[in-house]
């Protein structure tokens, strides 16, 4: 099995580790980070409309040099856009301000009432072709269920909070069974496990770094952590992830820090209001 990427229900390919971008900094900090990152080998890069630095992106993707058919571009439709109509033209600025006439993926930042008709607008979009795949962030099993009454095409992706301390396996179950990708957000959980007892003891026998032994735990779980960095060390170091294993124990063992599905390391944004489930 290759383990540089993942295959999508629709075949698309998406690379098994992404990078990052919430609070990634001012435009110009922006384009040289993820010109950084692109150099050293990360091709997936994750932003959203809401964090302010599309621009950035798109420009460290031209000044980077590197084809954009090798880059998987990620990006996503914030609350204030759901809706058919205002889903077509948020993308439109999405691909304004990115500088690129594609999106590997789009995706629903967060759950809304509105889901079945902004999901009309991501149907037509992918089947356009401006967007290759299309997922959801954020999204339930109940979302996903109910989506799944008017939905055409499924999302490829369900992007969520996931870390070692609520590793979300009832999620990680249902999407197996229903063919789509998890992807990980706040995967090191910010830094909150660095002092572990546990992780300190893994990181000195397999002589790595803690944020690296999560990673991989991610990995071999089959999800896809999308880790973000602003200094050139720990970008290097978070994509240094594909020449050990964990041991089934070890990785057993890291399970036991779960303490499930509420455990957050940030609230949920003041404008959604669909999480009722
Ligand atoms: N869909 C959603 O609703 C959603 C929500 C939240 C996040 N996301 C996405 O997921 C990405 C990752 O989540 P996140 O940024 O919340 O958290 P994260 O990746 O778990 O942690 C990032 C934090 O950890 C630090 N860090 C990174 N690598 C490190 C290392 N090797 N050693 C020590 N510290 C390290 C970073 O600081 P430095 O920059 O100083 O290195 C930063 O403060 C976001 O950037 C965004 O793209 C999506």
């Amino acid at each position: 099995m290759n383990e540089n990427f993942k295959v999508l229900s629709n075949g698309v390919k998406m690379p098994s580790i992404g990078f990052g971008t919430y609070k990634s900094g001012n435009d110009e900090e922006t384009a040289k980070i993820v010109k950084y990152a692109l150099k050293i080998g990360y091709r997936q890069i994750d932003t959203a409309s809401f964090y302010g630095n599309e621009v950035g992106i798109g420009n460290g993707i031209k000044e980077s040099g590197i084809n954009r058919e090798d880059i998987f571009l990620v990006t996503k439709l914030w609350n204030d856009d759901h809706g058919y109509d205002k889903t077509i033209k948020a993308f439109n600025k999405s691909l304004e301000r990115l500088q690129v006439d594609y999106i590997d993926l789009y995706l629903v930042h967060w759950p809304n009432k509105l889901n079945s008709e902004t999901w009309k607008a991501f149907e037509y979009l992918y089947k356009t072709g401006k967007v290759k795949s299309i997922g959801v962030c954020n999204f339930k099993v109940a979302h996903l269920e109910e989506l799944k009454k008017t939905a055409q095409i499924m999302p490829m992706v369900n992007q969520i909070e996931i870390h070692p301390q609520s590793s979300k396996n009832d999620m990680l179950s249902y999407c197996e069974e229903n063919n789509i990708q998890l992807v990980a957000w706040s995967p090191i959980m910010r830094g909150k496990l660095f002092s572990n007892e546990l992780m300190i003891g893994l990181a000195e026998k397999y002589k790595k770094t803690i944020a690296q032994i999560i990673l991989r735990w991610h990995l071999q779980r089959g999800v896809i952590p999308i880790p973000k960095s602003s200094n050139e060390e720990r970008i290097k170091e978070n994509l240094n992830i594909f020449d050990f294993e964990l041991s089934n124990d070890d990785i057993k063992t890291i399970d036991l820090l779960n303490e499930g599905d509420n455990v957050s390391v940030s609230g949920v944004p003041e404008n959604t209001t669909y999480l009722k489930f």
